[in-house]
């Protein structure tokens, strides 16, 4: 019997320039280009093993056998590697995170990165940057951004060939961090899934995509200026629009909570009182609050004084996924 192993390791990653609703849900195509850091610190591991005696794939999340909607979405990856090699062996996928599932960091991008290089590695192919950023891609769209390191951007591209991502700079070019104001641990009640299915019907979709070559733009030069000022007003303008989308859906998707808002305030006050800082919103209602890396313990320290702040995780930018 034959057995095939690796593992790798990945770590989430924020957007700056969101991606939300799809062209074509089924491959994840989407709708617009995007643009995100790393988060280095926070990491999934994945460990995976094709092996002749199995009958079907298997997946172990955090020590615990998991079935569902993961298993099927890991299964579209490890599906298409079996298509490129011709080679029928189902795979043991063991995956945890040194973060809390449910922590308010979503889980899905490290986890699908770290899933397309290990079992790409332990089906015997060498795959390079962009092919192994479309295979993530197939199991969570932003999980694409998630294989090359540092700050990243999504070609939104046409079809499954040419939708990859690739990275503008790698982390060493800007100490940023991000410090994620946790104010909910509670598990999103419509998933991002769901939600790229509904972004088509909020009438501010159409004005929000036919502007994203201007914000792509606006923030790639932020990022390669290190203009943070600019990167500022681009980020939080992004978030805004993609929650007002959101907000228009029907029906309505409302992820903020009271603390949500009274971060989303106590950020851009500090920034108008001289405070390098913005806020970013993803599919949840914690606040990413970014800042110079010098400035985190500042920030993360001000961030606690919020009432319903639960906690503050600090995390740099962070590298590529790798094999371990
Ligand atoms: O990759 P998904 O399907 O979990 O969607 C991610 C959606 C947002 O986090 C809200 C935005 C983004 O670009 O990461």
């Amino acid at each position: 019997m034959e057995t095939s192993i690796a593992t790798a390791i990945a770590h989430p990653n924020i957007a700056l320039i969101k991606y939300w609703g799809d062209r074509e849900p089924r491959l994840r195509l989407p709708a617009n280009g995007s643009i995100s850091m790393n988060l280095a610190g926070l990491t999934t591991r994945t460990r995976v093993s094709f092996d002749d005696a199995l009958s079907s794939d298997e997946l172990i999340l955090n020590g615990a056998p998991a079935h569902g909607e993961a298993l099927e979405r890991a299964g579209l990856v490890l599906e298409r590697l079996r298509q490129m090699t011709g080679v029928r062996r189902y795979a043991r996928v063991e995956s945890v995170n040194n973060f809390p599932m449910g922590a308010g960091v979503a889980s899905s991008a490290s986890a699908f990165a770290a899933l397309a290089l290990a079992a790409s590695k332990a089906a015997g192919l060498e795959l390079d940057e962009s092919e192994l950023s479309r295979l993530a891609r197939l199991g969570s769209g932003s999980a694409c951004r998630s294989v090359p390191g540092g700050y990243v951007e999504w070609l939104a591209g046409t079809s499954d060939e040419d939708s990859y991502a690739y990275s503008i700079a790698p982390p060493e070019h800007w100490a940023l961090a991000d410090c994620i104001a946790i104010v909910s641990r509670a598990h999103k009640q419509v998933v991002s899934r769901q939600g790229h299915v509904l972004a088509a019907t909020s009438p501010i979709q159409a004005a929000r995509l036919a502007d994203t070559p201007r914000r792509l733009s606006w923030c790639r030069s932020a990022i390669l200026e290190r203009d943070f000022e600019a990167l500022a007003e681009i980020a939080e303008l992004d978030s805004n629009l993609m929650h007002a989308v959101m907000l228009t859906s029907t029906p309505r998707l409302l992820y903020w909570q009271p603390a949500t808002l009274a971060l989303m305030q106590a950020v851009v006050e500090w920034r108008g009182a001289g405070l390098p800082v913005f806020y970013t919103i993803d599919a949840g209602p914690n606040v990413h609050v970014i800042c110079p890396a010098e400035t985190a313990e500042q920030v993360a320290s001000r961030l606690k004084e919020i009432p319903g702040v639960q906690e503050v995780l600090t995390a740099l930018t962070g590298g590529a996924a790798r094999l371990e």
